[in-house]
Protein backbone atom coordinates (compact mmCIF):
# COMPACT_ATOMS: atom_id res chain seq x y z
CA UNK A 1 0.00 0.00 0.00
CA UNK A 2 1.32 3.14 -0.83
CA UNK A 3 0.65 6.49 1.41
CA UNK A 4 2.13 10.13 1.33
CA UNK A 5 3.43 11.54 4.79
CA UNK A 6 3.06 15.26 4.62
CA UNK A 7 5.83 17.00 6.74
CA UNK A 8 5.14 20.40 8.08
CA UNK A 9 7.07 23.15 9.51
CA UNK A 10 7.57 22.27 13.31
CA UNK A 11 10.46 20.88 15.69
CA UNK A 12 8.88 17.83 15.79
CA UNK A 13 9.56 17.65 12.16
CA UNK A 14 12.97 15.39 12.83
CA UNK A 15 10.69 12.67 14.13
CA UNK A 16 8.81 11.98 11.10
CA UNK A 17 12.36 9.86 10.17
CA UNK A 18 11.40 7.73 12.81
CA UNK A 19 7.79 7.28 12.03
CA UNK A 20 9.01 6.83 8.22
CA UNK A 21 11.37 3.78 9.92
CA UNK A 22 8.25 2.68 11.91
CA UNK A 23 5.47 2.65 9.25
CA UNK A 24 7.53 0.64 7.04
CA UNK A 25 7.70 -2.45 8.67
CA UNK A 26 4.29 -2.21 8.21
CA UNK A 27 5.49 -2.39 4.07
CA UNK A 28 3.83 0.48 3.36
CA UNK A 29 5.47 2.05 0.45
CA UNK A 30 6.16 6.17 1.54
CA UNK A 31 6.02 9.30 -0.55
CA UNK A 32 7.00 12.43 1.61
CA UNK A 33 6.23 15.59 0.73
CA UNK A 34 7.74 18.13 2.66
CA UNK A 35 6.47 22.35 2.88
CA UNK A 36 9.10 25.01 2.75
CA UNK A 37 9.06 25.51 6.13
CA UNK A 38 9.11 22.26 7.21
CA UNK A 39 12.98 21.76 4.95
CA UNK A 40 13.95 24.65 7.62
CA UNK A 41 14.41 21.56 10.50
CA UNK A 42 15.05 19.02 8.11
CA UNK A 43 16.38 18.07 4.54
CA UNK A 44 14.91 16.33 2.06
CA UNK A 45 17.66 14.19 1.85
CA UNK A 46 16.92 12.15 5.09
CA UNK A 47 13.00 11.24 3.63
CA UNK A 48 14.77 10.48 0.04
CA UNK A 49 17.60 8.14 1.55
CA UNK A 50 15.23 6.68 3.86
CA UNK A 51 12.05 5.64 1.56
CA UNK A 52 14.00 5.44 -1.65
CA UNK A 53 11.75 8.08 -3.20
CA UNK A 54 12.38 10.98 -4.37
CA UNK A 55 10.26 13.42 -2.12
CA UNK A 56 8.29 16.50 -3.13
CA UNK A 57 8.99 19.83 -2.04
CA UNK A 58 7.33 21.97 -4.77
CA UNK A 59 4.25 22.44 -6.56
CA UNK A 60 6.34 24.86 -9.86
CA UNK A 61 9.57 25.30 -11.00
CA UNK A 62 9.97 28.95 -12.23
CA UNK A 63 10.24 28.50 -15.67
CA UNK A 64 6.42 26.86 -15.56
CA UNK A 65 7.72 22.87 -16.04
CA UNK A 66 7.52 20.81 -12.99
CA UNK A 67 10.14 20.60 -10.52
CA UNK A 68 12.93 17.94 -10.90
CA UNK A 69 11.51 16.16 -8.00
CA UNK A 70 8.05 15.92 -8.83
CA UNK A 71 7.12 13.87 -12.45
CA UNK A 72 3.99 15.57 -14.08
CA UNK A 73 2.84 19.13 -13.81
CA UNK A 74 0.10 17.69 -12.42
CA UNK A 75 1.58 15.22 -10.28
CA UNK A 76 -0.49 16.54 -7.13
CA UNK A 77 -3.97 14.45 -9.05
CA UNK A 78 -1.45 11.37 -9.84
CA UNK A 79 -0.11 11.22 -6.01
CA UNK A 80 -4.03 12.01 -4.94
CA UNK A 81 -5.09 8.94 -6.76
CA UNK A 82 -2.41 6.55 -6.13
CA UNK A 83 -2.18 6.73 -2.34
CA UNK A 84 -4.25 4.53 0.06
CA UNK A 85 -3.70 7.47 2.85
CA UNK A 86 -2.36 11.01 3.61
CA UNK A 87 -0.13 11.31 7.21
CA UNK A 88 0.63 15.00 8.13
CA UNK A 89 3.16 15.15 11.38
CA UNK A 90 4.08 17.28 12.12
CA UNK A 91 0.85 19.30 11.54
CA UNK A 92 1.03 22.59 12.54
CA UNK A 93 -1.42 24.91 13.50
CA UNK A 94 -1.34 26.98 10.03
CA UNK A 95 -2.03 23.58 7.86
CA UNK A 96 -4.48 22.85 9.87
CA UNK A 97 -5.60 26.02 9.21
CA UNK A 98 -5.22 25.65 5.92
CA UNK A 99 -6.89 22.25 5.61
CA UNK A 100 -9.94 23.66 7.21
CA UNK A 101 -10.41 26.02 4.81
CA UNK A 102 -9.48 24.54 1.57
CA UNK A 103 -7.04 26.99 0.72
CA UNK A 104 -4.38 25.45 -1.45
CA UNK A 105 -1.37 27.37 -1.30
CA UNK A 106 1.14 24.51 -2.09
CA UNK A 107 1.66 20.56 -2.99
CA UNK A 108 0.50 19.59 0.31
CA UNK A 109 -2.20 21.60 1.20
CA UNK A 110 -3.26 20.94 -2.92
CA UNK A 111 -2.84 17.48 -2.51
CA UNK A 112 -5.00 16.99 0.66
CA UNK A 113 -7.94 18.60 -1.43
CA UNK A 114 -7.56 16.43 -4.40
CA UNK A 115 -7.53 12.82 -2.92
CA UNK A 116 -10.23 10.87 -1.67
CA UNK A 117 -8.53 8.55 0.78
CA UNK A 118 -8.50 9.19 4.15
CA UNK A 119 -6.32 11.49 6.17
CA UNK A 120 -4.86 11.46 9.19
CA UNK A 121 -2.71 14.38 11.20
CA UNK A 122 -1.25 14.28 14.25
CA UNK A 123 -0.58 18.15 15.25
CA UNK A 124 2.61 19.47 16.99
CA UNK A 125 2.61 23.18 18.51
CA UNK A 126 3.20 25.46 21.21
CA UNK A 127 0.32 24.65 23.48
CA UNK A 128 -1.11 28.36 23.62
CA UNK A 129 -1.22 27.69 19.97
CA UNK A 130 -3.03 24.19 20.33
CA UNK A 131 -5.61 25.56 22.77
CA UNK A 132 -6.41 28.64 20.71
CA UNK A 133 -10.01 29.03 19.65
CA UNK A 134 -9.26 29.35 16.26
CA UNK A 135 -7.31 26.40 15.88
CA UNK A 136 -9.83 24.32 18.07
CA UNK A 137 -12.29 25.01 15.56
CA UNK A 138 -10.11 24.19 12.28
CA UNK A 139 -9.69 21.10 14.46
CA UNK A 140 -12.91 20.37 14.82
CA UNK A 141 -14.67 21.48 11.41
CA UNK A 142 -11.49 18.91 10.22
CA UNK A 143 -12.90 16.01 12.24
CA UNK A 144 -16.53 16.23 11.52
CA UNK A 145 -15.24 15.46 7.52
CA UNK A 146 -13.79 12.57 8.90
CA UNK A 147 -10.37 13.56 9.10
CA UNK A 148 -8.51 11.67 11.59
CA UNK A 149 -6.76 13.75 14.65
CA UNK A 150 -4.07 12.02 16.51
CA UNK A 151 -4.12 14.35 19.76
CA UNK A 152 -1.21 15.85 21.16
CA UNK A 153 0.59 14.70 24.08
CA UNK A 154 1.74 16.63 26.83
CA UNK A 155 4.77 17.43 28.69
CA UNK A 156 7.58 19.82 28.40
CA UNK A 157 7.07 21.29 24.67
CA UNK A 158 10.37 22.58 22.55
CA UNK A 159 9.67 26.66 23.37
CA UNK A 160 9.69 25.89 26.67
CA UNK A 161 6.60 25.53 28.15
CA UNK A 162 4.58 22.88 29.49
CA UNK A 163 1.33 21.84 28.19
CA UNK A 164 -0.59 19.42 25.73
CA UNK A 165 1.07 20.52 22.13
CA UNK A 166 3.92 17.77 21.78
CA UNK A 167 3.81 15.51 19.18
CA UNK A 168 1.99 11.85 19.76
CA UNK A 169 4.38 9.04 19.56
CA UNK A 170 5.29 7.80 17.08
CA UNK A 171 4.10 4.38 17.69
CA UNK A 172 0.46 5.62 18.46
CA UNK A 173 0.45 7.80 15.39
CA UNK A 174 1.42 3.99 13.70
CA UNK A 175 -1.34 2.48 15.47
CA UNK A 176 -3.77 5.19 13.88
CA UNK A 177 -2.72 4.84 10.31
CA UNK A 178 -2.88 1.04 10.66
CA UNK A 179 -6.00 1.27 11.66
CA UNK A 180 -7.48 3.48 9.23
CA UNK A 181 -5.93 0.90 6.40
CA UNK A 182 -7.49 -2.18 8.25
CA UNK A 183 -4.22 -3.24 9.03
CA UNK A 184 -4.90 -3.96 12.30
CA UNK A 185 -5.43 -7.79 13.67
CA UNK A 186 -7.91 -6.90 15.90
CA UNK A 187 -10.43 -9.24 14.54
CA UNK A 188 -7.89 -12.52 14.66
CA UNK A 189 -9.38 -15.55 16.16
CA UNK A 190 -13.16 -13.88 14.94
CA UNK A 191 -15.86 -15.60 12.69
CA UNK A 192 -17.59 -12.35 10.83
CA UNK A 193 -20.40 -13.35 8.82
CA UNK A 194 -21.73 -10.55 6.56
CA UNK A 195 -24.87 -10.19 4.23
CA UNK A 196 -24.53 -7.78 1.49
CA UNK A 197 -26.64 -6.81 -1.84
CA UNK A 198 -30.19 -7.35 -3.07
CA UNK A 199 -32.33 -10.62 -2.90
CA UNK A 200 -34.11 -11.08 -5.59
CA UNK A 201 -38.12 -12.81 -5.80
CA UNK A 202 -38.92 -14.27 -8.20
CA UNK A 203 -42.62 -13.92 -10.01
CA UNK A 204 -41.84 -15.82 -12.79
CA UNK A 205 -38.89 -17.69 -14.93
CA UNK A 206 -37.72 -14.19 -17.12
CA UNK A 207 -39.34 -11.71 -14.17
CA UNK A 208 -38.49 -10.67 -10.58
CA UNK A 209 -38.61 -8.12 -7.63
CA UNK A 210 -35.53 -6.76 -6.46
CA UNK A 211 -33.93 -3.29 -4.92
CA UNK A 212 -31.19 -0.97 -5.71
CA UNK A 213 -28.19 -2.56 -3.32
CA UNK A 214 -25.18 -3.03 -5.29
CA UNK A 215 -23.60 -4.37 -2.38
CA UNK A 216 -20.74 -2.15 -1.57
CA UNK A 217 -21.55 -1.72 1.59
CA UNK A 218 -21.20 -5.40 2.81
CA UNK A 219 -18.57 -5.66 0.50
CA UNK A 220 -16.62 -2.99 2.21
CA UNK A 221 -17.71 -4.85 5.29
CA UNK A 222 -15.93 -7.90 4.75
CA UNK A 223 -13.28 -6.46 3.19
CA UNK A 224 -12.41 -4.67 6.40
CA UNK A 225 -12.67 -7.77 8.37
CA UNK A 226 -10.69 -9.77 6.45
CA UNK A 227 -7.74 -7.16 6.56
CA UNK A 228 -8.49 -6.62 10.26
CA UNK A 229 -7.50 -10.62 10.20
CA UNK A 230 -10.97 -11.86 10.94
CA UNK A 231 -11.93 -15.56 9.39
CA UNK A 232 -15.31 -13.78 6.39
CA UNK A 233 -18.40 -15.04 5.61
CA UNK A 234 -20.01 -13.22 2.87
CA UNK A 235 -23.04 -14.14 2.11
CA UNK A 236 -24.14 -12.30 -0.85
CA UNK A 237 -27.02 -11.49 -3.11
CA UNK A 238 -26.67 -10.99 -6.79
CA UNK A 239 -24.16 -7.97 -7.27
CA UNK A 240 -21.27 -7.47 -10.02
CA UNK A 241 -18.58 -6.73 -7.79
CA UNK A 242 -15.66 -9.63 -7.58
CA UNK A 243 -15.58 -11.83 -4.25
CA UNK A 244 -13.38 -9.94 -2.14
CA UNK A 245 -10.16 -11.92 -1.51
CA UNK A 246 -9.49 -13.52 1.70
CA UNK A 247 -13.55 -14.32 2.31
CA UNK A 248 -15.76 -17.16 2.33
CA UNK A 249 -18.10 -16.14 -0.18
CA UNK A 250 -21.55 -17.76 -0.93
CA UNK A 251 -23.74 -16.36 -3.23
CA UNK A 252 -27.56 -16.39 -2.74
CA UNK A 253 -30.33 -15.35 -5.20
CA UNK A 254 -33.67 -14.90 -2.55
CA UNK A 255 -34.15 -14.18 0.55
CA UNK A 256 -35.04 -18.12 1.50
CA UNK A 257 -31.67 -18.64 0.11
CA UNK A 258 -29.69 -16.27 2.18
CA UNK A 259 -31.76 -17.19 5.53
CA UNK A 260 -30.75 -20.75 5.09
CA UNK A 261 -26.87 -19.34 4.11
CA UNK A 262 -27.43 -16.88 7.29
CA UNK A 263 -28.70 -20.10 9.32
CA UNK A 264 -26.10 -22.34 8.19
CA UNK A 265 -23.30 -20.10 9.47
CA UNK A 266 -24.27 -17.85 12.15
CA UNK A 267 -23.65 -20.53 15.24
CA UNK A 268 -19.67 -19.94 14.53
CA UNK A 269 -20.02 -16.43 13.77
CA UNK A 270 -18.69 -14.04 16.87
CA UNK A 271 -20.39 -11.28 14.96
CA UNK A 272 -23.07 -11.03 12.31
CA UNK A 273 -23.73 -7.63 10.23
CA UNK A 274 -26.70 -8.22 8.37
CA UNK A 275 -25.98 -5.16 5.36
CA UNK A 276 -27.57 -6.90 2.59
CA UNK A 277 -31.52 -5.20 1.28
CA UNK A 278 -33.49 -8.10 2.24
CA UNK A 279 -36.59 -8.09 0.36
CA UNK A 280 -39.31 -7.37 2.80
CA UNK A 281 -42.00 -8.95 0.37
CA UNK A 282 -42.34 -11.79 -2.23
CA UNK A 283 -45.11 -12.82 -4.56
CA UNK A 284 -47.32 -15.15 -2.87
CA UNK A 285 -47.66 -17.00 -6.45
CA UNK A 286 -44.51 -18.02 -8.42
CA UNK A 287 -45.69 -18.96 -11.91
CA UNK A 288 -43.80 -22.01 -13.56
CA UNK A 289 -44.33 -20.24 -17.25
CA UNK A 290 -44.02 -16.94 -18.29
CA UNK A 291 -46.74 -14.64 -17.18
CA UNK A 292 -48.65 -13.46 -20.25
CA UNK A 293 -49.60 -10.48 -20.99
CA UNK A 294 -53.30 -9.75 -20.86
CA UNK A 295 -55.17 -6.17 -21.48
CA UNK A 296 -56.54 -5.31 -18.44
CA UNK A 297 -54.60 -4.38 -14.90
CA UNK A 298 -53.56 -6.91 -12.60
CA UNK A 299 -52.69 -6.76 -9.24
CA UNK A 300 -49.65 -8.56 -7.83
CA UNK A 301 -50.06 -10.61 -4.75
CA UNK A 302 -47.43 -10.30 -2.20
CA UNK A 303 -46.54 -11.93 0.93
CA UNK A 304 -44.04 -10.94 3.82
CA UNK A 305 -40.40 -13.00 3.87
CA UNK A 306 -38.96 -14.23 6.85
CA UNK A 307 -37.15 -11.43 8.83
CA UNK A 308 -33.58 -13.01 9.32
CA UNK A 309 -31.78 -10.40 11.62
CA UNK A 310 -35.29 -10.81 13.60
CA UNK A 311 -34.95 -14.46 13.66
CA UNK A 312 -31.32 -14.15 14.47
CA UNK A 313 -32.33 -11.69 17.24
CA UNK A 314 -35.11 -13.89 18.57
CA UNK A 315 -33.26 -17.08 19.27
CA UNK A 316 -30.56 -14.94 20.86
CA UNK A 317 -32.76 -13.79 23.30
CA UNK A 318 -34.18 -17.38 23.62
CA UNK A 319 -31.40 -19.23 24.05
CA UNK A 320 -28.96 -17.91 27.29
CA UNK A 321 -26.42 -21.12 26.81
CA UNK A 322 -25.26 -20.13 23.39
CA UNK A 323 -22.52 -17.83 23.37
CA UNK A 324 -23.57 -14.75 22.36
CA UNK A 325 -22.47 -12.94 19.36
CA UNK A 326 -22.90 -9.22 18.35
CA UNK A 327 -25.60 -8.73 16.26
CA UNK A 328 -25.63 -5.56 13.45
CA UNK A 329 -28.64 -4.74 11.11
CA UNK A 330 -28.53 -1.77 9.13
CA UNK A 331 -31.81 0.52 8.65
CA UNK A 332 -32.48 2.22 5.51
CA UNK A 333 -34.42 4.64 5.97
CA UNK A 334 -36.27 7.84 4.20
CA UNK A 335 -37.68 9.58 6.81
CA UNK A 336 -37.78 9.47 10.99
CA UNK A 337 -34.93 8.09 10.55
CA UNK A 338 -33.97 7.69 14.82
CA UNK A 339 -37.52 6.51 15.46
CA UNK A 340 -37.59 3.64 13.13
CA UNK A 341 -34.30 2.66 13.36
CA UNK A 342 -34.60 2.06 17.77
CA UNK A 343 -37.81 0.37 16.92
CA UNK A 344 -36.22 -1.48 14.44
CA UNK A 345 -33.10 -2.01 16.98
CA UNK A 346 -35.67 -3.45 19.45
CA UNK A 347 -37.48 -5.36 17.50
CA UNK A 348 -34.90 -7.34 15.65
CA UNK A 349 -33.30 -7.62 19.37
CA UNK A 350 -30.17 -6.41 17.52
CA UNK A 351 -26.95 -4.96 19.46
CA UNK A 352 -26.71 -2.34 17.20
CA UNK A 353 -28.21 -0.61 14.02
CA UNK A 354 -26.40 1.53 11.10
CA UNK A 355 -28.70 3.55 10.24
CA UNK A 356 -28.93 4.94 6.80
CA UNK A 357 -31.58 7.86 4.96
CA UNK A 358 -30.85 6.76 1.44
CA UNK A 359 -32.67 9.84 0.23
CA UNK A 360 -29.62 11.78 1.35
CA UNK A 361 -26.92 13.11 -0.97
CA UNK A 362 -23.46 10.74 -0.41
CA UNK A 363 -25.00 8.04 1.24
CA UNK A 364 -27.32 4.96 0.64
CA UNK A 365 -27.62 2.33 -2.81
CA UNK A 366 -24.69 2.46 -4.76
CA UNK A 367 -22.35 5.02 -4.29
CA UNK A 368 -18.52 4.81 -2.75
CA UNK A 369 -19.57 6.64 0.30
CA UNK A 370 -22.37 6.39 3.03
CA UNK A 371 -23.38 8.75 6.08
CA UNK A 372 -25.18 6.44 9.24
CA UNK A 373 -25.71 7.05 12.35
CA UNK A 374 -25.05 4.17 14.99
CA UNK A 375 -27.83 3.44 16.92
CA UNK A 376 -26.48 0.97 19.68
CA UNK A 377 -28.74 -1.15 22.76
CA UNK A 378 -27.34 1.20 25.87
CA UNK A 379 -29.18 4.56 24.25
CA UNK A 380 -26.24 6.08 22.65
CA UNK A 381 -26.26 7.11 18.88
CA UNK A 382 -23.32 8.11 17.16
CA UNK A 383 -23.62 10.40 14.02
CA UNK A 384 -20.73 9.51 11.15
CA UNK A 385 -19.86 12.16 8.63
CA UNK A 386 -19.89 11.36 5.33
CA UNK A 387 -17.28 8.61 4.21
CA UNK A 388 -16.14 6.04 2.18
CA UNK A 389 -18.45 3.03 2.81
CA UNK A 390 -14.77 0.79 3.42
CA UNK A 391 -14.28 3.34 6.57
CA UNK A 392 -17.50 3.25 7.47
CA UNK A 393 -17.03 -0.64 7.44
CA UNK A 394 -14.37 0.09 10.05
CA UNK A 395 -16.08 2.43 12.50
CA UNK A 396 -19.14 -0.35 12.75
CA UNK A 397 -16.02 -2.96 13.53
CA UNK A 398 -14.83 -0.58 15.78
CA UNK A 399 -17.72 -0.27 18.06
CA UNK A 400 -18.44 -3.98 17.73
CA UNK A 401 -14.96 -4.57 19.72
CA UNK A 402 -16.16 -1.84 22.45
CA UNK A 403 -19.46 -3.81 22.35
CA UNK A 404 -17.10 -7.25 23.56
CA UNK A 405 -14.99 -5.83 25.53
CA UNK A 406 -16.08 -6.96 29.24
O1 LIG B 1 -25.48 -2.25 -1.23
P1 LIG B 1 -25.22 -0.76 -1.38
O2 LIG B 1 -25.59 -0.26 -2.76
O3 LIG B 1 -23.84 -0.39 -0.96
O4 LIG B 1 -26.25 0.00 -0.40
C1 LIG B 1 -26.09 -0.11 0.98
C2 LIG B 1 -27.45 -0.29 1.68
C3 LIG B 1 -28.30 0.95 1.51
C4 LIG B 1 -28.19 -1.51 1.11
C5 LIG B 1 -27.11 -0.56 3.19
O5 LIG B 1 -26.43 0.55 3.71
C6 LIG B 1 -28.38 -0.82 3.99
O6 LIG B 1 -29.04 0.07 4.49
N1 LIG B 1 -28.74 -2.15 4.14
C7 LIG B 1 -29.99 -2.58 4.79
C8 LIG B 1 -31.13 -2.45 3.83
C9 LIG B 1 -32.44 -2.95 4.44
O7 LIG B 1 -32.93 -3.97 4.03
O8 LIG B 1 -32.88 -2.23 5.44
P2 LIG B 1 -34.25 -2.55 6.24
O9 LIG B 1 -34.43 -1.35 7.08
O10 LIG B 1 -35.31 -2.92 5.30
O11 LIG B 1 -33.91 -3.82 7.11
C10 LIG B 1 -33.42 -3.74 8.45
C11 LIG B 1 -32.45 -4.88 8.73
O12 LIG B 1 -33.15 -6.14 8.71
C12 LIG B 1 -31.31 -5.01 7.74
O13 LIG B 1 -30.15 -5.36 8.46
C13 LIG B 1 -31.76 -6.15 6.83
O14 LIG B 1 -30.62 -6.85 6.31
C14 LIG B 1 -32.56 -7.02 7.78
N2 LIG B 1 -33.68 -7.75 7.12
C15 LIG B 1 -34.66 -7.08 6.47
C16 LIG B 1 -35.73 -7.78 5.91
C17 LIG B 1 -35.75 -9.20 6.01
N3 LIG B 1 -36.72 -9.91 5.46
N4 LIG B 1 -34.75 -9.83 6.66
C18 LIG B 1 -33.73 -9.13 7.22
O15 LIG B 1 -32.82 -9.73 7.81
Amino acid sequence: MKIALGVTGGVAAYKSAELVRRLQQEKLDIQVVMTRAAQEFITPLTFAALTGNKVITEMFARDGAAPANVESAIEHIAVAQRIDLLLVAPATADVLAQFAHGIAGDFLTTLYLATKAPVVVAPAMNVNMWEHPATRDNVAALRSRGVHVVDPGEGYLACGMIGAGRLAETESIAQKVCAVLGLRHDFAGQTVLVTAGPTREDLDPVRFLTNRSSGKMGYALAEAAVRRGARVVLVSGPTNLPAPAGADWIPVRSTEEMRGAVREHSAQANVIVMAAAVADYRPAIVHARKMKRAGERIALELEPTPDILAELGRERRENHTAPRSILVGFAAETEQIAERAREKLARKAADMIAANDVTQEGAGFDGDTNVVTLFLRDGRQIPLPKLSKFEVANRILDQVLDLQKP
